[in-house]
């Protein structure tokens, strides 16, 4: 009680400063309001202090994770503010478009898992990205039939498909906002006019990418200016940006599917190097699409998120599913049969992922039967040995369509951001963002870059004459990897999670479930702890501890960098954030 009469005394406080913000849309630095500028920064200080000391942050009212800073600033505006969860994600969003660019943006898409509060309902929003009517399955070939090499068809139009996220951020609020829209990009337009300074993680993304991102001129020269790549604490303005924002704020998505800012994407996509196949028609028809949970028993948790086509949730489900009859908790993380086992379950999930998951409004998935509870039992019955499974294939869960599929190699990259947000009024988001690869096609329009998603469809459209379920069709949506969660216990949440990194996502989301739920980790601990990820055989490690006992189990094994960003958030008496030490990010509560 002492706490919500605090946050309602904020709230007034703030009210008539922001009011205003929100009528005009206009930007307005924190400074300007001042007591939400005091409220933040003591927040600020303290999430930071957290997560230098590998502590979750505490919060009873609201809490949002994200992967900047300035993000995370502009979400907890909105929640302190009253806002919703949807809400503060639009201006999370805005503000990631600007100061993670290579990650995520209006030019790109997402998937959104959506637990609301009043009805403890769950429901995904599908703000995938949609190949051309004009893409066939020969999109990614060359004149021979051969896949292209992969850069030579991410950079330029070729690879765009017509974003969602514009889309996404308006659905979402008008299903469940409760501030004016306007007034949530206020924060994105101040920081793209006033400038923001480069992040060392940007700096670090431009100078790796500085021969690709030199290939289309409006790219080159915001991120190489005079020639040279962005360098860390450079502050960047961005007033295409900031008038694309005002735009989004006065007239909704609209002008992005139909209208100037859609014109400016066709054009730019059309008259690129590695020209692509966009119209007019294609922005115009896109929809942002409901779909049905997919959920997962899990020790007695429902694991749930976004179905087909993302391969997430069905592949977390199952690799969680699998490990159902194995005592995870008394091997504990330590021990190299517990790996053995979270290793092989996710191979076999990843061959089922690579030959039936597919966008399945163009090929039947069988969603069902793939996180059916004695099909994952029989599955996971193949784990009972001592060593790595010499091979592994995919399964026959129960499917009502007899179709034979090929197996699709996997192509996906790590860029990507996840943002998960809890509100005042007990709802809770989990939505992960892309563009794909960092900085997308390359090709900025409007101050933001369009994605390269469709290189997330299979390159072959057939594998010895067996053809391939992710093939490109048109219209259709690619595969992803993406795997915002909710987990549910009773109905309600226990824990919300998604993190970026390209199909790694899959064992990084489910490793965290598994460190939460099964060896009792916090949040933070769950989220820092070193990755060891298995997806075709080669088991990939973050550190080299367990190296030697893998090694003798059969695991080929590569010690690498692997980075996600994982963001979580979990439910108990209070809520408890985490953050990612591996990216930028913070979680930021009240
Ligand atoms: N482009 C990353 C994914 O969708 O999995």
């Amino acid at each position: 009680m002492k706490s919500l009469l605090r946050l309602s005394a904020i709230a007034m406080a703030l009210f008539a400063s922001v009011t205003l913000a929100q009528e005009t849309a206009d930007g307005v630095a924190p400074e300007q309001t001042t007591a939400l500028g005091g409220v933040t920064a003591g927040i600020l200080a303290a999430s930071q202090a957290a997560k230098e000391a590998g502590q979750p942050v505490e919060a009873e009212n609201w809490m949002v994770v994200a992967a900047h800073p300035l993000a995370v600033k502009a979400g907890g505006r909105v929640l302190a503010e009253g806002g919703t969860a949807a809400d503060a994600m639009v201006a999370v969003q805005a503000v990631l478009g600007l100061v993670e660019p290579q990650s995520s943006g209006l030019g790109g898409g997402a998937f959104l898992v959506w637990y609301d509060g009043d009805t403890g309902q769950l429901t995904t929003l599908d703000g995938r990205e949609k190949a051309p009517l004009a893409a066939t399955p020969r999109l990614l070939q060359d004149d021979t039939g051969e896949p292209l090499k992969f850069f030579d068809a991410v950079v330029g139009g070729l690879s765009v498909g017509v974003p969602g996220t514009p889309l996404l951020m308006e659905d979402a609020h008008l299903r469940w906002g409760k501030a004016k829209w306007a007034g949530l990009f206020s924060e994105a337009i101040y920081l793209a006019e006033d400038g923001f300074s480069v992040s060392p993680r940007m700096a670090a993304s431009v100078a790796r990418d500085a021969d690709r991102l030199a290939v289309h001129s409006e790219t080159a020269a915001y991120f190489l200016p005079d020639g040279a790549p962005l360098q860390a604490g450079h502050v960047l303005r961005n007033p295409a940006y900031s008038d694309t924002l005002r735009n989004l704020a006065a007239n909704g998505a609209s002008p992005f599917y139909r209208g100037d800012v859609s014109d400016a994407i066709v054009r730019a996509v059309r008259g690129a190097d590695n020209p692509g196949l966009l119209t007019p028609i294609d922005m115009a028809l896109y929809r942002v699409e409901e779909r049905p949970a997919v959920c997962a028993p899990y020790r007695g948790n429902q694991v749930c998120g976004m179905g087909p086509p993302s391969s997430g949730a069905l592949a977390v489900g199952q690799i969680l599913g699998q490990l159902e009859a194995y005592d995870l908790a008394a091997l504990g993380p330590g021990s190299a049969e517990a790996w053995r086992l979270i290793g092989d379950s996710s191979r076999l999930a990843f061959a089922d992922r690579g030959r039936y998951v597919a966008d399945s409004d163009f090929v039947p998935v069988p969603v069902k039967g793939m996180v059916d509870a004695a099909y994952m039992g029989e599955r996971g019955k193949l784990l009972a040995g001592d060593d790595a499974l010499p091979e592994v294939s995919a399964g026959t869960p129960e499917f009502e369509h007899a179709l034979l599929w090929a197996d699709d190699e996997d192509r996906a990259t790590p860029s990507t951001s996840h943002i998960t947000i809890a509100d005042s009024y007990g709802n809770v988001l989990s939505m992960t963002t892309t563009i794909e690869n960092g900085f997308g096609s390359r090709v900025m329009v409007r101050g933001f870059l369009l994605n390269n998603e469709l290189t997330d469809f299979s390159f072959r459209s057939h594998r010895d004459g067996v053809p391939v379920a992710n093939a490109v069709a048109p219209g259709k949506r690619p595969r992803s990897s993406m795997a915002p969660t909710i987990v549910l216990r009773d109905g309600k949440p226990v824990l919300a999670v998604g993190s970026p990194g390209g199909s790694r996502i899959i064992p990084y989301v489910a490793k965290t479930i598994i460190a939460h739920l099964d060896w009792g980790m916090d949040v933070q601990q769950a989220v820092s702890l070193p990755h060891l990820a298995n997806r075709f055989g080669t088991y990939d490690l973050e550190e080299d501890t367990l190296q030697g006992a893998l090694e003798d189990m059969g695991y080929e094994v590569k010690v690498r960098g692997l980075n996600s960003g994982l963001h979580a958030i979990s439910f108990g008496d209070t809520m408890l954030g985490g953050a990612d030490p591996r990216r930028e990010g913070l979680a930021l509560g009240e």
